[in-house]
């Protein structure tokens, strides 16, 4: 049943419902939160090749997240997307009611919080979740309103695999495996966006708009409110606040990059937090293995001395196990290790 009251964004929110505020122990303790410091900032164009795949190894060992400047994608497409997510949500209520789901299985639908179904404290998000890859099965269910949608989102779509395929190049190097290495061995890959509205929220410190996750797939690229902070990414057992760069792009790690890898690069746990001040948007693309490929450890990296660390398994068998838990339990890949 579509009940378009539950999103965040059909209202403005003067006082905060019960049903967002965390625990005492589970908030988001925002004054303890690194402003200062800074995720790698990767330059694609660099002509050094060499140098651009250490300092993406650098990243996805430490960090397990960076930035890219300089990565291909033209800034008016970047600014055309954010615009037409914005116009998006800012739709009337009844035509948002048309597409809200709560069934996580929906290949199409506008959500809010995560899955609001089996979850004990709501997030202050607002998603719309699409299928991107193949765009000719996918774009014909995609909102039709904005009537921009389709046109600016594909061609996104359709530049944000190619960049993810050029890191997955420089990832496989980086890693002393053949260039075309992490291409191949995840298949047909599958690609699904969430457009992520985060609304001003009266209470900030209580709540989340994402809680603390990994993400489950292989590469995530973010595309980010370049006005508004709210990323932020645990380091050394702190969190550190991402602060946009304008033109750049995050790029993170997912499970199945630090599964393929044997542990050497890291998922890391990361969040968003909102704001009383201003709304966020953010448009996160998901590169995600083809279900039935075999995933696991790269035999090139098991030796004797770095033995598998994790099981193989097929990506189908990952994402069930990780849509059944909270998003903020225990490393989903700690349930796959040997
Ligand atoms: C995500 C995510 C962070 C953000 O969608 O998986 O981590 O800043 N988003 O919206
Ligand atoms: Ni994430």
């Amino acid at each position: 049943m579509a009940t378009e009251h539950q999103l965040l964004s059909t209202a403005e929110h003067e006082t905060m419902p019960g049903k967002y505020v965390r625990p005492e122990s589970q908030r988001p303790r925002l004054t303890e939160v690194i402003s200062d410091a800074r995720i790698p900032v990767v330059d694609l164009a660099s002509p050094d090749r060499a140098v651009v795949v250490s300092a993406i190894g650098d990243a996805c060992r430490t960090h397990g997240f960076f930035q890219v400047q300089n990565h291909g994608i033209d800034a008016s497409l970047i600014t055309a997307v954010l615009a037409v997510a914005q116009d998006f949500f800012r739709l009337p209520a009844e035509e948002k009611a048309k597409l809200y789901s709560d069934d996580p299985a929906r290949k199409m639908r506008l959500s809010t919080s995560f899955n609001v179904r089996k979850e004990a404290v709501h997030n202050w998000r607002d998603y719309l979740r699409l299928h991107c890859h193949p765009l000719d099965q996918f774009v014909p269910d995609w909102p039709s309103n904005p009537a921009s949608f389709k046109e600016i989102m594909s061609t996104y779509c359709r530049e944000v695999r190619e960049l993810g395929f050029r890191l997955y190049s420089a990832i496989s190097e980086s890693l002393g495996l053949e260039e075309g290495y992490i291409k191949k061995t995840l298949g047909e890959q599958e690609q699904h966006m969430a457009v992520n509205f985060y609304p001003r929220c009266p209470e900030p410190e209580l709540t989340y708009g994402l809680p603390a996750h990994t993400d489950p797939n292989a590469l995530t690229i973010l595309l980010m409110d370049d006005q508004v902070a709210g990323l932020q990414v645990l380091n050394d057992g702190k969190w550190i606040a991402v602060n946009p760069q304008p033109g750049a792009l995050v790029i993170n790690i997912g499970d199945q990059l630090q599964a393929l890898s044997n542990g050497k690069y890291r998922s890391v746990w990361h969040r968003a937090v909102v704001n009383s001040d201003k709304e966020r948007m953010s448009v996160a693309s998901f590169l995600c293995p083809c279900n039935s490929v075999e995933l696991g450890p790269a035999a090139k990296l098991i030796t004797d001395e770095t033995p598998a660390v994790y099981k193989n398994y097929t990506y189908d068998e990952y994402y069930k196990k990780f849509w059944s838990r909270n998003l903020d339990q225990e490393h989903c890949l700690e349930l796959f290790r040997t």
